[in-house]
């Protein structure tokens, strides 16, 4: 199901009625409106969820009343008999999902978009807050659409407050609210305080004259058409007398200002805001992307193309995934209301307040919840700062302190540095840049001194199903070429890596270079600072794990390298050789699927920081968290001793309140199995028989880094927790940050699904392009970017100029046409001379239904073999063909060569991988084209040949086949159960 963001066409003007509380008379109003509406043009009418008799009916009373001038349309999409709440009435039936209302109150809107409806009236059931079919918030279920609201308020006793907080509760998920109407009570008086009240925020409001009362008791047919005819009537008094002319014009007004505004915005944009990490002489108004809102996982964003000039009814915004998660800070999705509503309440308690020498209750419990919730029994003291940079700022004064002390170093007549890893970054202040060796990102700063020496490092990725521990040419001499490894979990089996070969040699060649670079160079070190597993800004670098725990381990172990001290007592929480600084602001708090990076090295640092994800996304804070021992060195009589460092905003109430939040959800999350079902797929992918529970996992599938791992133009491919990075042959240049070489694949995610109606935004890092998904992102959400990536990816070698003679990755569109068919096809012209001699044809689908339908393969004379799909996995004796998790590859168990051969395998997620061979041979006549199968299973096809995929029923010979093209015939499940169709080039 395509991800529905915000509703908004030049078009059609559609706005969603909320009530204040149920009762208050919505479907009156909102009958007004209609009628009224109907005299300016075709005008359209939802109920999405109605409950009780049909007869009684919201969507059938506002059609009884206004169907007479032909102009108006109504619809209700879920009707529930029982005239109770909707998820009261829903239990007894079958139940659609959020997102399935959601995407159907879309589609109305979107045809009647396209069909000249100028407005459209959406109604809710009940008040803002009433649940809807599935329990949750109306105010939440219909958030993604930002349809803005016309406010019904409650003109009863008690109807002012009720009225503003549903106004509040509307405010606080991010609504806009563009008029409220209500009836006069003239003993109340309700409309004259509100009037005020909404006239001071500069909303207009329509009071009517109360509507009849209805008649109560059994309905009988005559009392029945008496009613209608006194609501009649009624309906024609205030249409021609009330204003309700001049507040449709408002309304209208307010519309035209939307679009005007986002129309201009990227202009004004241009001309008003220097943005950060730009050149902006070749920038464009066009480069800059319009965010209008965000929800989940997704921006809503301008669609520029949406053709302002000629009032097209294309959709202005579209649904854009944050792809970088909002530059890594996104762990609760945007627009979280328990977020903003803790956002709200904290800010209504403190607002800012001054924190030295005072605490307040958000930044003691956030202080007690880190130390007690990392794992580091070394961490005692919480520092609060406001961001990344300002964080490491403070930790890299902590530690050279702490350093200087001990070793006795005045520094400010010998200079003390940093140990590190090259490609490292910690922000962008001017003290921690001096933590990072010289690059793109600092050269030109002028007061830029790097202070430190830079290891080189092995890291990992996946190539050709392999994980590979890549040793960089400079260490090849010292580490040797590198190693190959079944899973991620076995790189990441540190304790008995630690005694392999390799791992020897890491230690002995970070040993002997501090030793030179201290004993023999006279270099002192006062830090050692890593990012534990990913470098995040120098390039998504993967670092082998090992390489970091071995010099983690040689730094504490030979302290003697770095100064002499007597140290009165060495506890095990002290520091040795060097504190150590782990830089967790991008890799902490589970955006590598674990609470803490340092866990996967097995590491507890002396000083760690936090910031991206302490506040699930959506304030600035940072917290520097030390051991006591480093607190201790600057404990003295002298003032000038103490940590003289403080931000105004130091541990601003809000951000800390929302921290503790947003750090309780994830963890909560966590203990309720929330990523289960990605950490049993990554289980299922991994070798690893003996691995249990605790490994490593993604939110990714692991198939999708399988299928991208073989293609020609990837040098890499990673995922780990919620990040995915994928590194790019740069066939121009060298790599690194200058390079353009992931620009074209950045283009084609923003260029999008079309028929899904979403793209992606997304960073790149020179040749590198990742993606990062939220701790809340919906596995079927990531899918879809999954197979958007894929088809991106795989495709443009097929169709660049440069594919690869000696294999690589063909990406076969596909397209639903007119008859229902799913068909892949790559240029058939191209094809005999170009394909690769072996590959594996993956079928996407997240739906197990697709299971039993017929396989039918057909060659260049249309003869057609059949046999039935079955999935494989979990069979005992597998059937023929299965799914070898080893080497990522289909392989047979048959020994029989030059047979017929049909292979379907299920395997994690639905996602279903398919290939089969037809044999060589002559036989009645009939030339099958040339298959063969290798020891391995794998499989080499020559050219001409075609397949198909169809039910038992179906007749393959309608299909259409051209040599070297794909059809997926209707199946059993329909073609709406593929989400793609990939053909990877077997590694040979
Ligand atoms: C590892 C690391 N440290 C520090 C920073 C700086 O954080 P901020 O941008 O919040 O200042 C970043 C930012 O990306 C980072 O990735």
């Amino acid at each position: 199901m395509a991800p529905v963001g915000a509703a908004l066409w030049r078009t059609l003007r559609a706005h969603q009625v909320y009530g204040a509380n149920t009762d208050v008379g919505k479907t009156i109003v909102s009958t007004l409106l209609v009628k009224a509406l109907s005299d300016r043009g075709k005008v359209g009418f939802i109920k999405p969820v109605s409950t009780g008799s049909l007869d009684d009916a919201d969507d059938r009373h506002v059609e009884r009343f206004t169907a007479s001038n032909g102009n108006v349309l109504t619809k209700c999409l879920y009707q529930f008999d029982e005239p109770v709440s909707p998820h009261i009435a829903a239990r007894s039936k079958v139940t659609p999902s959020d997102s399935e209302i959601l995407n159907s109150l879309y589609t109305s809107l979107s045809c009647w978009s396209t069909s000249g409806v100028k407005n459209a009236v959406v109604e809710t059931a009940g008040g803002v807050h009433s649940p809807g079919p599935n329990g949750n918030s109306q105010a939440d279920l219909y958030r993604p659409l930002r349809l803005p609201v016309i406010f019904v308020a409650d003109s009863r006793l008690g109807g002012i407050s009720s009225s503003i907080s549903a106004f509040e509760s509307l405010l606080l998920r991010g609504y806009d609210i563009d008029s409220v109407l209500l009836f006069r009570d003239d003993y109340y008086q309700n409309h004259e305080y509100l009037q005020s009240y909404f006239t001071k925020r500069n909303i207009p409001l329509l009071a009517f004259s109360q509507p009849p009362l209805r008649p109560e008791g059994a309905i009988m047919a005559d009392s029945r058409a008496q009613d209608h005819e006194v609501m009649e009537a009624y309906y024609t008094t205030i249409a021609a007398q009330s204003d309700i002319g001049s507040l449709l014009d408002e309304i209208e007004q307010r519309h035209v200002y939307r679009i005007k505004d986002l129309d201009s915005m990227s202009t004004r944009a241009y001309e008003a805001i220097w943005y950060p990490f730009t050149q902006h002489q070749d920038m464009q108004p066009k480069d800059i992307t319009v965010i209008e809102s965000a929800h989940g996982d997704f921006f809503q964003t301008f669609d520029a193309n949406s053709g302002a000039q000629d009032g097209s009814d294309a959709p202005v915004l579209q649904s854009t995934f944050d792809g970088s998660a909002s530059w890594w800070t996104q762990g609760l999705g945007h627009g979280n209301p328990e977020l903003a509503l803790t956002a709200a309440h904290a800010a209504g308690k403190y607002g800012h307040v001054m924190f030295a020498g005072a605490v307040h209750k958000p930044a003691l419990t956030l202080a007690e919840l880190l130390l007690k919730s990392l794992g580091n029994e070394r961490l005692q003291k919480v520092f609060y700062t406001d961001n990344g940079s300002t964080g490491m700022e403070v930790a890299v004064k902590m530690a050279l302190r702490a350093a200087c002390v001990r070793y006795g170093w005045d520094s400010s007549k010998e200079e003390v540095k940093i140990l590190g890893l090259k490609g490292s970054y910690h922000g962008d202040t001017i003290g921690v840049m001096d933590c990072s060796e010289p690059s793109t990102f600092n050269k030109k700063v002028e007061w830029y001194r790097g202070k430190g020496y830079w290891f080189d490092f092995p890291t990992i990725g996946m190539k050709h199903g392999k994980w590979r521990v890549s040793v960089p040419e400079v260490l090849i001499q010292d580490l040797g070429e590198g190693e190959e490894f079944d899973s991620l979990n076995d790189i990441f089996d540190l304790e008995s890596r630690a005694g392999s070969a390799l791992g020897q040699r890491y230690s002995n060649y970070i040993k002997d270079t501090l030793e030179q670079l201290v004993q023999e160079q006279g270099v002192k070190f006062g830090a050692l600072i890593m990012e534990p597993v990913l470098l995040g800004a120098g390039g998504m670098l993967f670092a082998d794990p090992l390489f970091q725990r071995s010099l983690a381990d040689v730094v504490r172990s030979n302290p003697e390298i770095f100064g002499t001290a007597s140290i009165a007592s060495q506890t095990t929480t002290n520091w040795s050789g060097l504190p150590i600084i782990f830089d967790e602001v991008f890799t902490g708090l589970y955006r590598l699927g674990r609470r803490t990076s340092a866990s996967f090295l097995n590491v507890d640092a002396d000083i760690a920081v936090h910031a991206k994800l302490l506040t699930g996304g959506l304030i600035p804070l940072a917290v520097t968290i030390a051991s006591k021992e480093i607190f201790d060195s600057f404990l003295s009589s002298e003032k000038s001793d103490a940590l003289l460092h403080g931000h105004s905003y130091t541990a601003h109430a809000i951000g800390c309140q929302v921290a503790e939040v947003s750090v309780t959800r994830m963890i909560d999350m966590e203990n309720q199995g929330h990523w289960n079902g990605f950490k049993r797929s990554w289980k299922s992918a991994s070798n690893n028989s003996a691995e249990q529970g605790n490994g490593i996992w993604s939110q990714w599938s692991a198939d999708l880094v399988q299928s991208l791992s073989g293609a020609e133009c990837v040098e890499s491919v990673f995922a780990i927790g919620s990040v995915f990075s994928i590194t790019l042959r740069d066939l121009d240049g060298q790599g690194g940050y200058t390079s353009t070489a992931a620009k074209g694949l950045q283009q084609k995610l923003a260029n999008g699904d079309a028929a899904g109606r979403f793209n992606v935004h997304s960073r790149v890092l020179g040749n590198v392009l990742y993606l990062m998904a939220s701790m809340t992102s919906k596995p079927e959400d990531l899918k879809k970017i999954e197979v958007l990536l894929q088809g991106a990816l795989l495709g443009w070698n097929c169709h660049g100029t440069a594919y690869p003679p000696d294999g690589g990755c063909i990406w076969l569109h596909s397209m639903i046409d007119g008859t229902s068919r799913l068909k892949g096809a790559y240029s058939s012209a191209s094809l005999a001379s170009e394909v690769p001699s072996q590959f594996n044809l993956i079928i996407l689908s997240s739906d197990p239904g697709i299971n039993g339908s017929a396989l039918i393969a057909t060659n260049d004379e249309e003869i057609d073999i059949e046999g039935v799909l079955q999935p494989v996995e979990g069979q005992e004796t597998p059937a023929i063909f299965y799914f070898d998790s080893k080497t990522g590859r289909l392989v047979t168990t048959s020994e029989t060569s030059y047979q017929e051969r049909f292979a379907y395998t299920l395997y994690s997620n639905y996602t279903s991988s398919l290939r089969f061979d037809i044999a060589s041979d002559i036989s009645g006549g009939i030339y099958y084209p040339k298959f063969t199968v290798a020891a391995d299973g794998s499989f080499s096809a020559g050219s001409n040949l075609t397949w198909a995929w169809c039910p038992d029923d179906f007749d393959a010979g309608n299909g259409y086949y051209l040599p070297g093209s794909i059809t997926l015939g209707a199946i059993a499940k329909g073609c709406e159960a593929i989400d793609g169709l990939v053909a990877v080039a077997a590694s040979s």
